[in-house]
């Protein structure tokens, strides 16, 4: 099942439990962002918000995927499926070959059933949801992706870059100069005095923002395709020479401009903070707006665990190491990022068949063009669960040497980092950290490696068995 639009997506999240349609009046002023926020925290089904306060016709959708339940049924798996049965079926589809996107008439495109341009394309005909108490203003873009095109190559990106309203015709957002629109931006356009074309997609199909949030370096159009095993359908922008996901809801056209900073922030974030303060940002300039009747804005609500941000992110991020260690000859067995660390802890499986592969696993990840974005790689053994906290909990307090197992490094951070002093996150500087969970491989397996007392550990595989079969009659709950 490929879902080409949010709305047959929300369909799904109600038949399997995962939404919650709200009738009665919301206020787009804090009221629905605590929803949201509230609904991360309870891990609840996503809020439906049919009614807004001074916005008629208009509709929110919070916390599209907040839970791996949501990202299974996006992925048009069963909901109960397991994580690592969700991260197969990821991998098994993005390591195939990419899928080119369709471009579709602009009469079969939804997203263009109302087309506003010039003057009356105003950002506060829309209805920018006042996330968090404190926040530097309204945050239209926090579930959505900005397209941009490399003005040499030609080559597309879609990424997930916050923006703000700032008046009626501006947005404003930090675009990090290590994300690939950034490095177009600031490395391209910039330099040269132009101005970058956008498009801001909001409300996309599900596998859209999964792609736009994942750090592939496959172009997100085709790594779409990938997700979905089949085309993204989209349609030419009005005023921008770039392309749109046709069946999105809302669309936002316009430049970003080279000679100018405004104000951004601050906003509450990913990391479970408030790290970066009100400060000069990037620019986009509004030239039209196009939407779909009753539009649904969605809305992430960024802030301590779970937002789909740290979900996605980590659940991505992960995979992605996990295919460049293999790709690597590294034999791990594979790579889990744990969604509560907010994508800052990376734990890989490995089978230590050489002495340092732990301090290899993290050059290699931290060296990567991914390394920015996380701080702690765990590495455990082969034998270790990398999806069960308590295992890992587990190897980190007896396995790891405090002296010999912990290694530090200097690499590079984001500026979000809530440990980092103000001016080293003025600098996006790293300090990275292993801790080698592993024991010494010339330790004598049988005289000097503790063996492990555990269920899987130390009962023959017949006793086993014989008590998982008998478990019910024992009389105790299914597992
Ligand atoms: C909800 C959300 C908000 C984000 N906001 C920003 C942002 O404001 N600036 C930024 O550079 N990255 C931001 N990111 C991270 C990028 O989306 C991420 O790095 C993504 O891979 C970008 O795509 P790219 O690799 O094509 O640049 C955000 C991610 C999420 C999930």
């Amino acid at each position: 099942m490929v879902f080409k639009d949010n709305r047959e997506f929300i369909e799904a999240l109600e038949k399997a439990g995962e939404l919650v349609t709200i009738e009665q009046e919301v206020d787009w002023d804090l009221e629905a962002g605590a929803i949201v926020r509230k609904v991360c925290e309870e891990k609840a089904p996503s809020p439906l918000m049919n009614k807004i306060k001074d916005y008629p016709g208009h509709r929110y959708l919070g916390a599209p995927l907040t839970s791996h339940r949501k990202l299974a049924l996006a992925m048009g798996l069963d909901p109960d499926s397991s994580i690592p049965e969700i991260a197969a079926e990821y991998l098994k589809r993005t390591n195939r070959s990419p899928v080119e996107p369709v471009l579709i008439e602009k009469e079969q495109a939804p997203c263009k059933e109302n087309i506003i341009i010039g003057p009356e394309a105003d950002l506060f005909s829309l209805p920018g949801p006042m996330v968090h108490d404190g926040d530097g203003g309204r945050y239209l873009c926090t579930w959505h992706f900005v397209v941009t095109k490399d003005p040499d190559n030609g080559d597309v990106n879609w990424g997930m870059y916050r923006q703000m309203v700032y008046d009626h015709k501006t947005m404003t957002g930090p675009l990090l100069p290590f994300s690939d629109g950034g490095k177009v931006f600031h490395g391209k356009y910039k330099p040269r005095g132009e101005a970058m074309p956008f498009a801001t997609v909001i409300g996309p199909d599900p596998l859209s923002a999964v792609a736009a949030s994942a750090p592939s370096p496959i172009p997100e159009t085709k790594f779409t395709g990938m997700l979905m095993e089949q085309p993204v359908e989209l349609v030419k922008c009005e005023t921008v020479d770039l392309e749109v996901p046709a069946h999105a809801e809302i669309v936002i056209e316009g430049e970003i401009l080279p000679d100018v900073s405004l104000e951004e922030g601050p906003f509450g974030e990913y990391t479970g903070y408030r790290t970066s303060p009100r400060d000069l940002r990037t620019v986009y300039r509004v030239k039209a707006i196009t939407y779909r009747n009753d539009p649904i804005t969605t809305i992430s609500n960024m802030g301590v665990p779970t937002d789909e941000g740290q979900l996605l992110r980590s659940f991505t991020l992960g995979l992605e190491m996990d295919k460049l260690l293999r790709n690597q000859g590294i034999p791990i067995t594979g790579v889990y990022m744990l969604p509560e660390s907010t994508h800052h802890l990376v734990v890989v499986g490995v089978k230590a068949i050489y002495t340092n592969i732990a301090t290899q696993i993290a050059q290699a990840v931290f060296g990567s063009k991914l390394g920015p974005w996380f701080h702690m790689v765990l590495v455990v053994d082969d034998k270790t669960d990398i999806y069960n906290v308590d295992e890992i909990i587990h190897a980190l307090c007896t396995r790891c040497h405090p002296i010999n197992g912990i290694h530090v490094y200097q690499g590079v951070g984001t500026p979000l980092y809530p440990f980092l002093s103000a001016a080293e996150r003025k600098k996006s500087v790293g300090p990275k950290v292993l801790f080698d969970c592993t024991f010494p491989l010339d330790w004598d397996p049988f005289s000097e490696v503790p063996s492990l007392v555990s269920f899987k550990n130390v009962y023959p595989k017949e006793i086993q068995d014989k008590v998982l079969n008998n478990w019910e009659k024992y009389g105790f709950k299914p597992r």
